[in-house]
């Protein structure tokens, strides 16, 4: 028999709003919105004014209140009432990736020790329903590799930008206006908030508890006008990508970097505020996952999943952290990596392996090597200094390769 859920909201912005839109057209889900709380009294709300409280624990201390739903933006805020709820009995649904990343430690000890259920969909990828996928579907060792775009206004603002023309601050200021960029803009144009997301897919991808602070990543603020044409020259495009790959020595390469992206991948075709997983796997080959990554209903429709499940008692089990081997992140690879710069006494060509092109002649200036990964994440050159680093397409080389490709490049130069 499922349960009947009333509902204590906290947050009534871009999410809030929208959930309690959608709640109102699915009556048959038998769950109840009975109080929102929220930081300013004084906004106008499209919604009666009773239902709203400023006291948070008017919400958390109601014991006919058996569901917290979580969507305000304030990461610590978010977590002390996600805490709270659950030592407090209740079940909670959160969006919060920045506090989810942050915490996620502690949160698995919360539930853990209260056997309380927290779910979290909406928090990555927005509609599309990545993190019961990889949870559920997934639940063998074969996952190759993850490829994905997982943040919506900075795949905007790159189609508005390279496709219709637009300025940064135009497109950015879209972005915000169709309420898709954090209330912090920089958190999406600098990869913080793709990070974020990245660093709990990798949990429930393959057990991986590591910090966001541990995987290497960078936004789009470097992306110059001149990268966009030598990508439309190789008929490539350039998309802020999270990945992930399982490599030989059975660890896993996490990054979230803008990248190369050639025209016939599927990720070429996810545009604006489109999110877009490719995964590849033992048997399947590739699979990929498309749809909205951010926006009221695409972001509220994944909050009112997660409460659908609750009624049916669903957990996330962390299959893979709990029930498998987990996996550990690996340095141990090197990337194939563009970079344009404006003076090449700031790129330190000496930490290349090779260099395998070469324009110096060009207005921006650019060249093509192999670097070692543990070099990018112990260093700041390739974000400062009007650097731009792109990953090429597959831009993974595992280190045995890199061995035989360096001795047969210094062979080729007749020094090996
Ligand atoms: N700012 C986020 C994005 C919202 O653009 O993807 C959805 O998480």
């Amino acid at each position: 028999m499922h349960q009947q859920l009333n509902i204590g909201l906290f947050g009534f912005g871009v999410v809030g709003e929208g959930l309690y839109k959608v709640l109102q057209q699915t009556p048959s889900l038998k769950a109840e919105i009975k109080k929102v709380c929220i930081k300013n009294p004084g906004k106008k709300r499209n919604a009666p004014e009773s239902l709203f409280t400023t006291n948070k624990d008017e919400l958390l201390n109601d014991p006919t209140i058996n569901v917290i739903v979580e969507v305000i933006d304030d990461a610590d805020a978010a977590f002390e009432i996600v805490s709270t709820a659950l030592r407090n009995g209740k079940q909670v649904v959160s969006a919060s990736k920045k506090m989810i990343a942050e915490h996620l430690p502690a949160l698995l000890e919360l539930q853990n020790t209260t056997g309380q259920s927290l779910l979290y969909e909406a928090a990555a990828c927005a509609s599309i329903p990545v993190i019961r996928n990889l949870e559920e579907y997934y639940d063998n060792d074969l996952l190759h590799s993850i490829k994905a775009i997982v943040n919506g206004s900075t795949n905007f603002i790159l189609t508005k930008i390279f496709e219709e023309g637009l300025d940064f601050k135009q497109a950015l200021l879209l972005a915000q206006q169709a309420g898709f960029a954090e209330s912090n803009p920089k958190l999406d144009v600098e990869g913080y908030d793709a990070v974020n997301k990245w660093t709990f897919l990798l949990t429930h991808a393959y057990g991986i508890t590591s910090g966001p602070n541990e995987i290497l990543f960078n936004g789009i603020q470097n992306i110059h006008a001149t990268d966009a044409t030598v990508a439309s020259g190789k008929k490539q495009e350039i998309k802020l990508v999270a990945q992930a790959q399982k490599l030989l020595n059975g660890k896993v390469a996490a990054f979230v970097l803008p990248q190369f992206i050639k025209q016939e991948d599927h990720l070429a075709f996810v545009k604006n505020e489109y999110n877009g997983v490719v995964i590849e796997s033992g048997f399947s080959d590739k699979q990929f996952f498309y749809g909205k990554g951010a926006g009221s209903f695409p972001t509220a429709s994944a909050v009112l999943s997660d409460i659908s499940a609750l009624r049916y008692g669903y957990k996330y089990e962390y299959k893979k952290l709990y029930h498998h081997q987990p996996h550990s992140l690996s340095q141990d690879i090197f990337l194939r990596v563009y970079i344009s710069f404006d003076d090449i006494a700031l790129v330190p060509k000496e930490e290349f392996e090779w260099i395998e092109e070469w324009h110096a002649n060009e207005d921006r200036k650019y060249l093509v090597g192999v670097i070692a990964f543990s070099k990018l994440k112990n260093s700041n050159w390739w974000k400062e200094n009007n650097n731009s680093l792109i990953l090429t397409p597959d831009p993974v080389i595992e280190e045995t390769e890199t061995r035989k490709l360096k001795k047969r490049s210094l062979e080729l130069a007749g020094i090996g």
